[in-house]
């Protein structure tokens, strides 16, 4: 880093999205938490988060359906990968992607993003 310039990062925190007994296979959930509105989803035993506003015109994807590892958008089926975020044969379309793990916390199985702070 050069003197004088400064570095800006965005900090991630490990956020609540809901209990992992909340998900099904293959059905989205919205998640409204803080400055973020979400649609995760279980697929293949692993759980995924994007962003839930699909840029196309702004369809609800957590109420789409999960094919080929892509969350597809209910309203004109434009497809994101769950892992990337990326649109199905266009990647440089994209919606957010977070990473998730599963807490265990007060006997309960939590789903948990890395959200932007
Ligand atoms: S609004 Fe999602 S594909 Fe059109």
């Amino acid at each position: 880093m050069r003197a004088g310039s400064v570095r800006i990062s965005r900090l991630m925190a490990w956020t609540n999205l809901c209990e992992f007994s909340d998900l099904k296979e293959g059905q989205g959930k919205y998640v409204d938490v803080g400055s973020f509105q979400l649609a995760v989803f279980l697929h293949e035993g692993k759980v995924f988060a994007v962003d839930n506003e699909c840029p196309h015109a702004g369809g609800n994807l957590s109420s789409g359906m999960v094919m080929d590892g892509c969350a597809v958008c209910p309203w004109h089926y434009w497809a994101f990968k769950l892992d990337t975020g990326q649109m199905h044969g266009a990647p440089t379309v994209k919606i957010g992607a977070y990473p998730t793990r599963l807490e265990e916390a007060d006997g309960k199985k939590l789903v948990q993003a890395e959200l932007p702070g």
